[in-house]
């Protein structure tokens, strides 16, 4: 009874641990403590699941030690991966290690629902039901998330796609269902093993194939909706196992996963089906683009007139995070602002490959929040800013999204750093961004690129200034 009492207790403490945790994780300033939280909420689930073990009377479980033993080795060796990989992960690699995770919490929901169909636990037709709905969603989300990583990771470099593939996909996922119901029917009888065992196939390989045709640079979103997948699966084999630590967890994974899907796609101007099904950023260096010439400068002599300068909005843009060019960067800054001379921070909500990359770029080189700037707090800046420095951005600045209708990027809002008197744009030469078309913003009259990688280019920049002495 009181093993009881404090295993649901536990449940309640952790839900509240994990709620404030996520709440936590919405600021950067507080977003340490935020996941620190939500890691106390887990460790208390985990314990309470173990005590939980102890309140079944042994007879019902005769393999009691068995399960014991080969809980906490999956626990260390859980433990000991997750610690180091995380350790070790460049931020640049962060979405890979989020990918596989996820597809780790996908597929222990799935294989929760795999050990209590074969062992006959659903006592109802409902609970029958929910568990195969989350044995499915969970096993998609496992191979999706596999694929995800793999393409994130460059293992899988190409699109797999072909004539008729959406009706094959559509094929899969019928014969995913058609077993699932098959389960249900012939389910506790021998006759319901074999379409069990077939069900878990055709989910599986619906993840692969539904992931396949998706280009490499929408893992992201792809990996949340995968995130929400299987938040939505653990939450449902929560239920069935009368787990509320379960179904809560799961419930707020779901949730957040749905919300910072939906966020991404309407920061990106996107809709989810568009995200799944077109081949967005395939014209990657094909587009014609626009005409004209680009000027360009050595990193001195940009770094001069900046230092002569009044005001300064910075850009950052996934090339910062692929340069690691954060700390040079902020060295640079700090000169400029010893001369006086005004500096802000713009940030897109989808620059980067993943929310909040910036963000974490900047905390990471110690960048003071309050010189951050949200999207809608600063674009009205630019006209009246002396300079903007693009460093490794491009899409978050292409103004054709205002203005071309016929533009796969049309819509997206922008950092109207075209508007600045002066426009410095660091890049390595004339690549496109994500969405694969070419930038009017880099032949405007005001605009000036400065090629080379971040990294080398900043060293240069803070190498100049230095010279220059203080203003
Ligand atoms: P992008 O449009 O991808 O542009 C990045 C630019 O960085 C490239 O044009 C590249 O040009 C340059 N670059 C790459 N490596 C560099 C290096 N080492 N040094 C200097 N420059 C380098 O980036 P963005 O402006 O940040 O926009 C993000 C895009 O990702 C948006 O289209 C967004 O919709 C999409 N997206 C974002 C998310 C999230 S949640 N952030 C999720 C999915 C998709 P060079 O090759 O010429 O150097």
């Amino acid at each position: 009874m009181l093993i009881e009492y404090i295993v649901g207790l536990s449940g309640l403490i952790a839900a509240g641990l994990f709620i404030y945790g996520l709440k936590a994780m919405s600021s950067p300033v507080t977003a340490v403590t935020g996941i620190m939280t939500a890691g106390y909420g887990m460790v208390i689930v985990i314990a309470a699941a173990f005590l939980n073990l102890f309140h079944v009377s042994p007879s019902a479980q005769p393999h009691l030690t068995v399960n014991i033993t080969l809980a906490v080795i999956a626990l260390v060796l859980g433990c000991v991966w997750a610690g180091r990989a995380g350790r070790k992960v460049q931020m640049t690699a962060m979405p890979q290690m989020v990918a596989l995770f996820n597809g780790m919490g996908g597929g222990s929901a799935a294989a929760l629902a795999a050990d209590s169909l074969l062992a006959n636990h659903p006592a109802s037709g409902l609970h029958l039901s929910i568990t195969i709905i989350g044995a499915l969603i969970g096993s998609i989300s496992l191979t999706g998330s596999v694929i995800a990583w793999a393409k994130l990771d460059g293992r899988i470099n190409k699109p797999l796609r072909f004539t008729g593939q959406r009706i094959f996909n559509g094929l899969i996922f019928l014969a995913a269902l058609v077993l699932g119901g098959l389960a249900v029917m012939n389910y506790g009888t021998p006759a319901g093993i074999l379409p069990i065992i077939l069900f878990f196939a055709a989910a599986l390989v619906f993840g692969v194939c539904m992931t396949l045709p998706i280009g490499g640079a929408d893992m992201p979103v792809v990996i949340s909706l995968y995130n929400a997948f299987t938040g939505l699966a653990v939450g449902l084999e929560g239920y069935v196992t009368d787990d509320p630590a379960l179904m809560i967890a799961g419930m707020v994974v779901g949730s957040a996963g749905t919300l910072l899907t939906v966020l991404m796609a309407k920061a990106m101007n996107r809709s989810l089906t568009n995200v799944l099904f077109s081949n967005f950023g395939d014209a990657s260096g094909s587009s014609k683009g626009p005409e004209g010439e680009m000027k360009s400068v050595e990193p001195g002599d940009a770094a001069t007139s900046m230092k002569y300068s009044s005001s300064v909005i910075i850009v950052p843009g996934y090339g910062l995070a692929v340069a690691q060019a954060q700390q040079k960067l902020f060295e640079f800054v700090k000169i400029l602002m010893a001369d006086g001379i005004d500096v802000k921070f713009a940030m897109h909500p989808v620059a980067g490959r993943m929310p909040g990359h910036m963000n974490v770029l900047l905390a990471e080189a110690g960048v003071p929040y309050d010189m951050i700037y949200d999207m809608d707090d600063i674009n009205e800046n630019f006209a009246s800013t002396d300079v903007a420095l693009i460093i490794g951005a491009n899409d978050v600045v292409n103004p054709e999204a205002l203005t071309d209708k016929s533009s796969p990027i049309y819509g997206m809002p922008i950092l109207n750093a075209y508007k600045a008197h002066q426009v410095f744009v660091i890049k390595r030469g004339a690549g496109t961004g994500y969405s694969g078309v070419q930038n009017p913003l880099f032949f405007q009259e005001n605009t000036t690129m400065v090629y080379g990688d971040a990294q080398g280019v900043l060293s240069k920049m803070v190498e100049a200034v230095k010279a220059l002495g203080n203003a």
